[in-house]
C-alpha cells in the first residue's frame, strides 16, 4: 500500500554511477506522493545528468557547487540537514560510501552528510567486484554500525556488461525503504523499551560455564531500532562481543540470576520489555570455588533458574509483553504455549535452524489474537523493525 510522503522534506543525494539517470525517476516518485526534494549533486553525477533535470522535477535549485556565495542561504534552505526528514544518497557511489564512512568533506554531500541529524539511507550501486571488495563492504558495516540503513542493490545485469550484485535496487524497494523510515520516525516516543540480549553464563568452577550461541545480535538490533524511532531504551546485555549502541543504556550481567534482577528492578520504569535473550534454564546447583580436576567421570547437578519474563509477565500491568521462542520443532505450537504462559502481548518464533547466531534471521510472530504472521528472511535490524510496528500498534490507544 502506497503512503503519502507530504509535508516531508528529504534531501537526495546523487553521485557519478552509471545508475544516476535512475535519480530522475526516484525524485518524480518522491515528489508525486508529495515530499519536498532538495538535490545534491557531486561533481561526476554532473557528468551523467545534468542539473537542470532536476532542478525542473523538483522545482528547487539543485545544490552542486560547495564554493559558491549562494551556499549559506541554500543550505539554510534545506536546513543545514538538520531540518531534512532524510537524507537518500541513490545511486551511491563506492567514493561516496567511503567519504561518509570516512569523515571526509570535499564536497557539498559529504558537507551535508557530516552535518546531518537525520536518518541516512543508502542506495549503492557499483560494478560487482567494487561491491563485494573488503573495502567497500567494510565501510558500509562502519556506516551501519553508525544508524546508516543500507538498501542492498540486486543482483542483475551491470553496465559493464557483467552479471553479478552492484545493481542499483528497484525504485519499489528504495521507495519502500524510503517510506520505513519516515513513517517509523518517532513513533515510540515516550516509550521505556528494556530489550534484553545475548546469551546467559551459568559458572561450573572458576573457569567454566554452561552457556549457548546467542550471539546478541537480535536484542542489539530491537534497542538499536527502537532508539530510531524515538523510545528512551535500557538493554540488559549478557556476555557478548557487540559495542554498545550510541544512545542506548547498557547494563552487563553474566548469569541468568543477575539479569532477572537487572530486568525486574526496572521494571517500574519499563512501558515495553523485550526479552530477546537466550536465559539459559538451568545452572549448576553448586559451583565449585576452585577448578575442578579431572577425574573418570562426572555428574553435574542442574537446578532451575528463575523465568524472566514469566515473572514479569505476572506483574504485567499496562506493559506490553514480547517473547522470543526458540524451536527447533512444532515451532507455533511451542511457542503459542509460551505466550499463553507467560502473558505475553506477542512471541517472536525463531526457527533456530536458519537464524541462531548469523547476521539474518526468519521469524514468525504471534499475537494473543491468534494472529500468525510470518516474516521473510531479513536482516535482524529490519526484522527489529517489524517486530516494533506490532508493538506500536498494540501501545495505539483503541478509539
Ligand atoms: N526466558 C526468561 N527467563 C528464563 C528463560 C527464558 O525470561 N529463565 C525468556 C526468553 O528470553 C524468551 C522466552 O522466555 O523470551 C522463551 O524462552 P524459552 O527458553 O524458549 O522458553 P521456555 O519457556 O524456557 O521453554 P523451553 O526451554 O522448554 O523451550
Amino acid at each position: 500500500m502506497e503512503r503519502s510522503l507530504e509535508g516531508k522534506e528529504i534531501i537526495l543525494g546523487v553521485t557519478g554511477s552509471i545508475a544516476a539517470y535512475k535519480a530522475v525517476e526516484i525524485l518524480r516518485e518522491l515528489t508525486r506522493r508529495g515530499a519536498a526534494v532538495t538535490v545534491v549533486m557531486t561533481e561526476s553525477a554532473q557528468r551523467f545528468v545534468t542539473p537542470l533535470t532536476f532542478e525542473t522535477l523538483s522545482r528547487r535549485p539543485v545544490l552542486t557547487d560547495l564554493f559558491t556565495l549562494e551556499y549559506d542561504k541554500q543550505i539554510g534552505h534545506v536546513a543545514s540537514a538538520g531540518r531534512a526528514d532524510l537524507l537518500l544518497v541513490a545511486p551511491a557511489t563506492a567514493n561516496t560510501i567511503a567519504k561518509c564512512a570516512h569523515g571526509l568533506a570535499d564536497d557539498f554531500l559529504s558537507n551535508i552528510y557530516l552535518s546531518s541529524t537525520c536518518p541516512v539511507l543508502l542506495a549503492p550501486a557499483m560494478d560487482l567486484e567494487m561491491y563485494a571488495h573488503p573495502a567497500v563492504q567494510e565501510n558500509l558495516s562502519r556506516l551501519k554500525g553508525r544508524g546508516v540503513s543500507v538498501v542492498e542493490p540486486e543482483y542483475g545485469e551491470l553496465a559493464s556488461g557483467l552479471i553479478g550484485r552492484g545493481r542499483l535496487a528497484e525504485l519499489s524497494a528504495i521507495l519502500q525503504a524510503v517510506e520505513d523510515i519516515l513513517h517509523r520516525q518517532g513513533d515510540l516516543s515516550g516509550e521505556t523499551v528494556l530489550v534484553t540480549a545475548g546469551p546467559t553464563q551459568e559458572p561450573l568452577d572458576p573457569v567454566r560455564y554452561l552457556s549457548n550461541r546467542s550471539s546478541g545480535r537480535m536484542g542489539f538490533a530491537i534497542a538499536e531500532a527502537a532508539r530510531d524511532r524515538g523510545a528512551h531504551v535500557m538493554l540488559v546485555s549478557g556476555p557478548t562481543f557487540l559495542p554498545t549502541p550510541p544512545g542506548v543504556t547498557r547494563m552487563d550481567v553474566t548469569t541468568a540470576e543477575e539479569m532477572y534482577h537487572a530486568v525486574l528492578d526496572r521494571l517500574d520504569d519499563t512501558t515495553i520489555l523485550i526479552m530477546a535473550a537466550a536465559v539459559a534454564d538451568y545452572r549448576p546447583s553448586t559451583q565449585a570455588r576452585q577448578k575442578i580436576k579431572k577425574r573418570e567421570a562426572m555428574t553435574v547437578e542442574l537446578v532451575r533458574n528463575p523465568d524472566i519474563l514469566a515473572e514479569a509477565g505476572r506483574r504485567k500491568g499496562s506493559r506490553t509483553l514480547v517473547g522470543f521462542a526458540a524451536e527447533t520443532e512444532e515451532l507455533i505450537q511451542n511457542a503459542r504455549e509460551k505466550l499463553e504462559k507467560k502473558n505475553l502481548d506477542l512471541i517472536v518464533a525463531n526457527d533456530i535452524r536458519v537464524g541462531f547466531g548469523g547476521e539474518t534471521n526468519r521469524v514468525t510472530i504471534l499475537d494473543r489474537e491468534g494472529g500468525v504472521e510470518e516474516l521473510p528472511e531479513l536482516t535482524k535490524r529490519e526484522a527489529a523493525h517489524r517486530i516494533l510496528d506490532r508493538v506500536v500498534a498494540l501501545r495505539k490507544p483503541t478509539p
